[in-house]
């Protein structure tokens, strides 16, 4: 049976969470056969799916697409959609509309990304019975604002940072990813406890870990992140890579020092 929010939440208080990205019905089933708790729909389809060099072009329709492939690969799985760029910037209802959509392909909780700009978006969503994931640090949709994908948060950056997390989470997100921090700035977000939290160059401290299923098997493409680690090097299948993957999330094992980034870069 499909795992329910409460099921997350209950799981997270009691061992770390182990999600990929997933775009497919056979990788859905070959990371659920690997115990991965949830799988995101990740706009990252993207640039690992479409070839384009961003997350931008994206649509409701492309994730709905292989939204509903990889539901029909999986039967366990924590279901995560990613709202695409445009697809709810503009009113907490165009939110809602094209939540509905990637609802209705199977998804069980849509992420978005922003900080205090969107709590009523959040707000209006979760009233309306849609878990939301925020996304908060590097967040790829703001590419050309941030000048490219570097790391948010440093220096006099951080308490932007802890604020966007908190506004997220104030207005009901129940998970929350947080991309390319500094680790005391992850660190201090997931302490407060208030949300799933699920790092992406962030902290082992967060309440689990996500990566590009892509990157992790060593298949991404552009540019390669300092919290990528290829997970299939030294296995001899896919399937064993993903299962080392959720054993070290697990296991607190992953990420390491040098998958994640200082609050000073000379430190990194
Ligand atoms: O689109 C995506 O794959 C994501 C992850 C990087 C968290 O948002």
């Amino acid at each position: 049976m499909r795992q329910t929010l409460h099921d997350l939440r209950r799981l997270a208080g009691e061992r770390k969470l182990a999600m990929l990205t997933c775009y497919d019905a056979s990788f859905a089933a070959v990371l659920e056969a690997a115990e991965v708790d949830s799988l995101l729909i990740g706009d990252s389809l993207g640039m690992v799916i479409q070839g384009h060099d961003s997350t931008l072009p994206v649509t409701v329709a492309d994730v709905a697409y292989h939204t509903r492939a990889v539901v029909r690969g999986s039967s366990r799985a924590w279901i995560v959609a990613d709202m695409p760029f445009g697809s709810y910037q503009q009113s907490p209802q165009q939110a809602f509309a094209s939540a509905v959509e990637l609802m209705q392909a199977g998804a069980q909780m849509v992420k978005l990304e922003g900080g205090a700009e969107m709590a009523p978006t959040i707000a209006f969503l979760v009233e309306r019975g849609i878990p939301v994931c925020g996304h908060v640090g590097l967040t790829p949709q703001h590419v050309n604002a941030f000048g490219g994908y570097r790391v948010q948060g440093r220096g006099g950056d951080a308490q932007s940072v802890r604020a966007a997390a908190e506004a997220v989470e104030d207005a009901g997100a129940a998970m929350l990813v947080i991309e390319a921090v500094p680790e005391p700035v992850a660190r201090a977000i997931a302490a407060r406890n208030r949300s799933i939290t699920i790092g992406i160059g962030a902290s082992v401290a967060c309440h689990g870990q996500v990566l590009v299923l892509h990157d992790m098997l060593g298949a991404g493409v552009g540019r390669r992140p300092r919290f990528v680690k290829n997970f299939l090097d030294g296995e001899t299948s896919i399937a064993a890579a993903v299962h080392r993957y959720v054993e070290d999330v697990r296991a607190g094992q992953f990420p390491q020092a040098d998958h994640i980034y200082a609050d000073n870069p000379q430190k990194t």
